[in-house]
């Protein structure tokens, strides 16, 4: 009994392909093998970088590293997870009609996206950083919702998904749940706890569903282990995190 009915129906064979296997997109890539999605059915490229090959490498991925055009050529669904600069590299070859994009970049609307990719079918999946995804306990805004293969796919990487009812509401989405956590601590660590309200009356205030949840959600995944040497200073696993994982800015 496979995890992923719906999306291999789907797929029919095809591989899914995630075109930008960076911290993001790499852990993605390892969370769906986890979760017993096919190997032989996953494909991943990126611009190039000996670092992330050898990363790929160390993950188990290398046999799984295509070329872009490859990737874009077989994948029956596309995880566009380069940075948000890098909009346009999947231009260079163009995904057939009706390939259907999940795009994780930050700020990149879906109107641009359309004007980049003309004829493919698009959503919008925003994440929390690639180390909650890889604890099983990483958030998603999606929008629009409606697509069950996704739904499928991030059910079964332990994703929590919020749907979204307006794009513009994806801006709230980031500050006031992925961003939190950090906030959250350093918040403590600079001046004293956060008031759980006032957020709870922000979230409510800009649309976000299920605001509680998603407070709940930060106050779970927030680094913490401040060191007893450096009262005042951010824990050391914060500055780590700020400099080694891409997880947080
Ligand atoms: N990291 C987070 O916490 C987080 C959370 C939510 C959403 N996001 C979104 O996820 C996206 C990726 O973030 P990230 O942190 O994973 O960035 P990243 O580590 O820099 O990864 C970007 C990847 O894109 C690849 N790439 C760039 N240009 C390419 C091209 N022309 N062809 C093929 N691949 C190309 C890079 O290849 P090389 O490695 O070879 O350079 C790299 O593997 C961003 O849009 C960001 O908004 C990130």
């Amino acid at each position: 009994m496979t995890t992923f009915p719906r999306t291999l129906n789907l797929l029919a064979g095809a591989p899914l392909g995630i075109f930008g296997a960076g911290h993001l997109g790499r852990t993605v890539a390892c969370c769906l093998v986890d979760a017993s999605f096919p190997r032989t059915q996953l494909l991943v490229c990126h611009r190039g970088s000996q670092r992330t090959q050898e990363q790929l490498a160390q993950a188990g991925l290398a046999g799984n590293i295509v070329d872009n055009r490859e990737l874009v050529r077989r994948s029956g669904i596309i995880f566009y997870i380069v940075r948000p600069q890098d909009a346009g590299a999947i231009t260079a070859c163009p995904p057939p009609a009706g390939t259907l994009i999940v795009s994780f970049m930050a700020s990149i609307p879906l109107a641009r996206l359309r004007e980049l990719i003309p004829g493919c079918s698009f959503m919008r999946v925003l994440t929390s950083a690639p180390d909650t995804l890889a604890q099983g306990r990483g958030i998603a805004a999606i929008f629009p919702g409606g697509k069950a293969v996704v739904d499928e796919i991030l059910a079964a990487i332990r994703v929590r998904p919020y749907v979204l009812r307006r794009e513009e509401d994806l801006h709230a989405f980031t500050v006031l749940g992925p961003c939190l956590p950090i906030a959250l601590t350093c918040w403590e660590v600079r001046a004293g706890a956060a008031d759980d309200q006032s957020l709870l009356r922000l979230g409510t205030r800009h649309g976000l569903p299920g605001y509680r949840h998603l407070l709940q959600w930060a106050r779970e995944v927030q680094p913490r282990g401040q060191s007893p040497d450096e009262p005042g200073r951010l824990p050391h696993q914060v500055r780590y995190e700020g400099r080694g994982n891409g997880g947080y800015s």
